[in-house]
């Protein structure tokens, strides 16, 4: 398979709707959901994939019925106790992006410790947005950029030096976005760092997004010729 992208984020959606299916309550779903985190990462590390950012909770998903946050807190703290380890030894560095101040402070101890643990390793970058949203790290990286030129006026803030301030950047933008679930929208997510992304939808559920599928949206990217703005022409070499 030719040009792999070399970060892939992804927008888990579709748990509640396959757990529906089943009659089975949301939780299940989300359990589900939760397992195929770990399918999902191994494949990509098994293409080559360099960068992984998934969105796991939003700034507006605290919205939800309490005890549907419940089962997603307990989940993230099952997931890190249970993945820190492994993902040491795998060499996946992790990552959180998003507020984690307003998360329980066992929560963040664990979040602190898998990011601390696997800070050497460069195999896979996995971030989890958790807390997130693209307007909030946008707002935030022009405060962060203001407090660190306080002699400067904001008309000198440039998109560059917005970046560096933007909570990923020490990633480079996404080249594929795979959202599940059906809906095309961003929901919130990397909005700034999407300006160029390829955007891939699928029907397919959360919990039944597998290495097969991951392959489907791998051959659609390939056929993508990126044009950054350019033309065809430009891109392809051609007179
Ligand atoms: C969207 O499905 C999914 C979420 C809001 C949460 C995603 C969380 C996980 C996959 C599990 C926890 C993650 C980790 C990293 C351990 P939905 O509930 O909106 O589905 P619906 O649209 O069908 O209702």
């Amino acid at each position: 398979m030719q040009s792999i992208p070399k970060h892939i984020a992804m927008i888990m959606d579709g748990n509640g709707r396959w757990a529906k299916k089943r009659l089975l309550p949301r939780a299940v779903g989300h359990v589900k959901g939760a397992s195929n985190v770990r399918s999902i990462v191994q494949a990509c590390t098994h293409y080559g994939v360099e960068y992984l950012t998934l969105f796991a909770f939003s700034t507006e998903n605290w919205r939800r019925p309490e005890d549907e946050v419940s089962t997603l807190m307990d989940l993230f703290i099952q997931y890190l106790d249970k993945e820190v380890s492994e993902m040491r030894e795998a060499g996946i560095r992790f990552r959180i992006i998003g507020d984690r101040s307003a998360f329980a402070p066992s929560l963040q101890e664990r979040i602190e410790r898998a990011e601390r643990e696997t800070s050497h390793n460069t195999k896979l970058h996995l971030t989890i947005a958790a807390n997130y949203g693209g307007q909030w790290d946008i707002l935030r990286a022009a405060q962060l950029w203001m407090q660190a030129n306080p002699n400067s006026s904001i008309g000198e803030l440039e998109p560059a030096g917005l970046k560096n301030y933007l909570s990923t950047h020490e990633l480079p933008d996404p080249d594929l976005l795979i959202r599940t679930g059906g809906e095309s929208r961003l929901s919130n997510f990397l909005l700034w760092q999407m300006a160029y992304t390829e955007l891939y939808f699928t029907e397919t559920y959360w919990p039944e997004f597998d290495k097969p599928e991951l392959e489907l949206a791998l051959d659609w990217f390939s056929k993508r010729v990126r044009r950054f703005g350019q033309t065809d022409e430009q891109v392809l070499g051609e007179n």
